[in-house]
C-alpha cells in the first residue's frame, strides 16, 4: 500500500514510517517540519514538505498520488502547553484534523489511522483504563484528539470511514541508536532526566510531590515506540477489509511508574546521580494514567516486545547520549 504519514518527521511518525517501510509499503511523509526533523524522515520514503492547514496543498498530494491509506501523527502534544494556549491546541490538532479528513473524503481514501491519546480519559475512575471508561480530558490537548475521535465516529458512521484511533499511554524509548525522541524544546520526562545525566540541566524539576499516590509523584505506563510502531501495522491490515469497524484500542504495557521511580531506573542505567528538585504541579496532569492494553491484545494478536522500563531507558540513553542534539547532531 501507499501510505501517506502526516507528521512523518517526528518521533512517532518516523518510526512508523521506517516499520511501513520495512513491512514493504511505501511512504509519503508530509510535515510541515515546525516540529519535525527532515533527518528524521526515512531516507527511501518521499517527504512532502506541507501544512495541513493547506486544503489545495492536501488535494493536490491526493490528486497526484494514489494514496490507500492515512496515518495522522501531526499534532501538537504538550499537554502543559495547552493549559497555557488551547487555541493553538484545536486550531492544530481539532481543525486540521477535518480539513484533512474532509480531503480524504473528497479523494475518496477511507482508511485512516489515527494517534490519539490517554490524555482522553482525564482522571479515571480506575486503573487500568479499559477503552470505554469514561473520557474526560483534563486539559485542552486530551480535548482536542478527544474531537477528533468524535468526528471519526460520524465519519465512519456517514461516509463509510474505517479507521483505527490508537490511544497512547507514554511513548518512550529509541526504535534504534540513531532514531530517538528529539523535541524541541523537551518536555517529556525520561528525555529530560537524560540532559541531567548529560549535564546539560542542573537537576530535574519534579512537577508535584502531593499527588494521591504511594510517593506522591505522578504514575505513567511508559510503552516502547516500537511496539506502538507494531500496533499501527497491525491496524493496518485490519483496516485493508472492507467493512472493517472503528478500532478503538490503548496501548500500554499495564504497569504504572512513578516519576520517582522512572528517575531511580535512570540512575541505574546512566550511572548519573541525577539530582531532583520538588516543584509545583503542572497544570492539567492527572495523577495516574495505566493502561489495558487486553483489547488489542485479544483483537490483533499485539505483543509488546520491550515492556520492560529499564529497556526502555537503556535504549533512549543509547540514543541520547551519542546524539545530544537530537538529530541536529547528525551529519
Ligand atoms: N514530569 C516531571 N518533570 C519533567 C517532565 C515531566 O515531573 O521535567 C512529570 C509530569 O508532570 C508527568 C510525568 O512526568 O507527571 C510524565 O510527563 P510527560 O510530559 O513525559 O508525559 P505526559 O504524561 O504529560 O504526556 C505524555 C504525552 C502526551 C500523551 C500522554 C499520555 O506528552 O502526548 O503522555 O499519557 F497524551
Amino acid at each position: 500500500m501507499r501510505i501517506l504519514v502526516t507528521g512523518g518527521a517526528g518521533y512517532i511518525g518516523s518510526v512508523v514510517s521506517e516499520e511501513l517501510l520495512q513491512a514493504g509499503h511505501e511512504v509519503v511523509v508530509f510535515d510541515n517540519l515546525s516540529r519535525g526533523h527532515r533527518q528524521a524522515v526515512p531516507k527511501k520514503a518521499e517527504l512532502v514538505v506541507g501544512d495541513l492547514a493547506d486544503r489545495a496543498c492536501l488535494d493536490e498530494l491526493f490528486r497526484s498520488r494514489a494514496i490507500d491509506a492515512v496515518m495522522h501523527f501531526a499534532a501538537l502534544i504538550e499537554a502543559g502547553e495547552s493549559m497555557k494556549a488551547p487555541e493553538q491546541f484545536f486550531r492544530n490538532n481539532t481543525a486540521n484534523a477535518l480539513t484533512l479528513l474532509e480531503a480524504m473524503l473528497a479523494a475518496r481514501v477511507k482508511s485512516f489511522v489515527f494517534s490519539s491519546t490517554a490524555a482522553l480519559f482525564g482522571n479515571p475512575a480506575r486503573t487500568p483504563i479499559e477503552e470505554d471508561d469514561t473520557l474526560q480530558p483534563t486539559n485542552a490537548y486530551g480535548e482536542s484528539k478527544l474531537l477528533v475521535e468524535r468526528m471519526l465516529g460520524w465519519f465512519h458512521q456517514i461516509h463509510g470511514f474505517r479507521y483505527a484511533s490508537l490511544r497512547y499511554f507514554n511513548a518512550a524509548g529509541a526504535s534504534r541508536p540513531d532514531r530517538g525522541e528529539a523535541h524541541r524544546p523537551e518536555t517529556h520526562l525520561i528525555p529530560r532526566i537524560l540532559d541531567v545525566a548529560l549535564g546539560r540541566a542542573p537537576h530535574l524539576n519534579i512537577f508535584g510531590c502531593d499527588y494521591p499516590t504511594p510517593d506522591g509523584t505522578c504514575i505513567r505506563d511508559y510503552i516502547h515506540v516500537s511496539d506502538l510502531a507494531r500496533a499501527h501495522l497491525l491496524a493496518l491490515e485490519v483496516l485493508a477489509l472492507e467493512n472493517s469497524g472503528p478500532l478503538l484500542y490503548n496501548l500500554g504495557n499495564g504497569q504504572g511508574f512513578s516519576v520517582r521511580e522512572v528517575v531511580e531506573v535512570a540512575r541505574r542505567v546512566t550511572g548519573h546521580p541525577l539530582p531532583v528538585i520538588e516543584s509545583a504541579r503542572r497544570a492539567g496532569d492527572p495523577a495516574v494514567l495505566i493502561a489495558s492494553s487486553e483489547k488489542i491484545r485479544r483483537d490483533l494478536g499485539w505483543q509488546p516486545r520491550f515492556p520492560d522500563l529499564k529497556t526502555i531507558v537503556e535504549s533512549a540513553w543509547q540514543w541520547q547520549r551519542t546524539h545530544p542534539d537530537g538529530y541536529g547532531s547528525m551529519p
